[in-house]
């Protein structure tokens, strides 16, 4: 008995001076992060993940330590356990010496992992980055190497959105997406919860939002104008009770969700439903090249004239401006709104409003004399900034489509620059703030290949992976001294041409993991060569969480 306890304490003794991983030597394929850190600084030495392996953290970053362990135990398929109250090999804390917010420090030695963050959602980076590394070190027992890592973010909004309004999405789904941002260091979810082609969110004064304006009686069957009506109901909505489980969802993965409620264009659902919001209520809604469901020929045949919208395109039926039902009603629905979203920012849409409507009605006509307004472009301006004016004294603020600038920028109002860069440029010259998301760089709903035939149907529009990692938010012509109003980018994922989950992740990857080299990583360490050779080993990230993406680089990178 006495020798076998001699000969156990011997090998333990042995193992722990000569630890194999203790000047196990690194290279730099080890460390394959996206997007790049600042500062990567090489050691000797790997630690190993195994089962021993405890995380603790104080109380403050328990969640994060949570996530953590859940992470680390699905990468290595090995049981990782998080327990604040041990000595742990992976300790998580905050530091406040750390220079920014979302600045994270890691130091790797073969026997602990410590993660430093100014705040816990920079800790939350840090573990993402780890992460990463359990991942991306695949080949081996799952063991990291050495390291000092240093990192903070170029930009403070780092975005991406999803229209749930051209096809619907199931909340499952939606926090999948949530997931997949903050893998990649994103912080803000900008969800396009309103359209022609349906209204998304629950709103308690107005039920008829979602019993008819969620819902259409079908959809156009290929591109634009389409051959043919599908005659297929569609629609769905996320219940207060369902938005605010996201918006925690979120929150835990530090990412803001921003809501956008569409307005005054874009507005054919709530028309649909509440038709005395439009300048016209009685004049039947066009579904246009005749495109339109043998249900709704019907029911207009029946007197029900407004639509939610079956095609794809703009719409001349929008928001009366000259009604005050219709702010009592915009007011109404933000008040509910703003209720749900802790975001300070409140996405009020102002994209794509045709003014023939307003030019014809005689309420808009007579707002426009009462208020002294010149033109309709001074009336969409008057519109967005009564809007404005309302969320502004909730403690909120509007971010609006670049077309808000035309007729006068509201105040307050930070400007989504989509039309190019143009808008963005403007804006920040008018000491406002900008998010750049111009749909040259930033539309993922665009072909990410030129060889359309082996693509799935989409808008149109190439934007290959190496485009968007070629994109800078801030303008070349953009002097200095007006940098500091480009708060960031965001890409955008409209889904008239989307209309599953798996397509929806395939329109997005690796897009957006390029987007978010572009968002956090400074100029000076973007090498688009560098990010190919760290992508490849990313794709084990994407394989290990069974999502789609396109593959297009990497089959180009074997034919040469
Ligand atoms: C937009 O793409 N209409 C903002
Ligand atoms: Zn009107």
């Amino acid at each position: 008995m006495l020798k076998n306890i001699l000969i156990l304490l011997t090998g333990v003794l042995t193992l722990s001076c000569s630890n194999p991983y203790k000047n196990a030597q690194n290279s730099p394929e080890d460390y394959q992060i996206i997007p790049k850190p600042n500062s990567v600084e090489m050691a000797e030495g790997r630690f190993l993940l195994d089962t021993e392996t405890t995380i603790t953290a104080p109380e403050n970053l328990t969640s994060e330590g949570a996530f953590l362990a859940d992470y680390l135990s699905k990468a290595s398929g090995k049981m990782i356990a998080f327990n604040a109250n041990k000595q742990g090999t992976i300790k998580l804390n905050l530091d406040s010496t750390l220079p920014t917010n979302e600045s994270y420090k890691i130091e790797i030695t073969y026997d602990e992992i410590i993660i430093s963050g100014k705040t816990s959602k920079a800790v939350f980076y840090g573990i993402q980055t780890i992460r990463q590394l359990v991942s991306t070190n695949f080949s081996d027992e799952h063991t990291l190497p050495a390291a000092v890592i240093q990192d903070a973010p170029r930009f403070a909004y780092r975005g991406m959105h999803l229209d749930v309004s051209r096809h619907y999405f199931s909340t499952d789904f939606v926090k999948r997406y949530i997931d997949l941002l903050a893998m990649h260091k994103m912080n803000t979810f900008h969800w396009h919860l309103t359209e022609d082609q349906g209204w998304r969110i629950e709103i308690k004064q107005y039920p008829k939002l979602t019993e008819i304006g969620a819902w259409r009686n079908g959809t156009i069957v290929g591109h634009y104008p389409g051959t043919e009506n599908d005659n297929k109901k569609h629609g769905g909505f996320y219940t207060q009770e369902e938005v605010k489980e996201i918006v925690a969802y979120a929150a835990e993965r530090h990412i803001t969700v921003i809501p956008e409620i569409e307005l005054p264009g874009h507005s054919s659902a709530a028309i649909a439903a509440y038709p005395f919001l439009s300048c016209f209520p009685n004049e039947p809604t066009v579904i246009k090249n005749g495109m339109i469901s043998e249900t709704s020929k019907e029911a207009q045949a029946n007197g029900q004239i407004k639509l939610v919208q079956e095609s794809w395109g703009v719409y001349n039926d929008v928001y009366c401006a000259g009604k005050e039902e219709t702010f009592t009603f915009v007011e109404n629905v933000l008040e509910e709104v703003m209720a749900l979203f802790p975001s300070t920012y409140i996405h009020i849409g102002g994209d794509e409003c045709p003014k023939g409507n307003w030019k014809k009605c005689p309420n808009c006509q007579k707002r426009k004399a009462d208020e002294g307004i010149a033109d309709e472009h001074e009336l969409q301006s008057y519109f967005i900034t009564r809007v404005e004016k309302f969320v502004n004294s909730k403690g909120k603020n509007i971010i609006g489509w670049d077309e808000i600038l035309e007729g006068g920028l509201a105040p307050n109002a930070t400007v989504m620059s989509w039309r190019g860069n143009a808008g963005g440029i403007a804006a920040s010259r008018a000491n406002h703030n900008v998010i750049m998301s111009p749909n040259s760089h930033c539309y993922f709903d665009h072909y990410q290949s030129d060889n359309r035939d082996a693509e799935p149907l989409a808008i149109g529009g190439f934007l290959p992976l190496e485009k968007v990692y070629a994109f800078d938010p801030i303008p070349e012509e953009l002097e200095a001294e007006k940098h500091q109003y480009i708060l960031g980018g965001q890409a955008n994922l409209w889904t008239e041409y989307i209309p599953t989950e798996s397509q929806a992740e395939y329109m997005l990857l690796p897009r957006m993991t390029a987007l978010s080299e572009v968002l956090w990583t400074t100029k000076e360490h973007k090498d688009w060569n560098d990010f190919k050779i760290r992508l490849n080993d990313f794709r084990s990230v994407y394989d290990e969480l069974g999502v789609n993406y396109g593959k297009h680089l990497f089959e180009k990178e074997t034919e040469e």
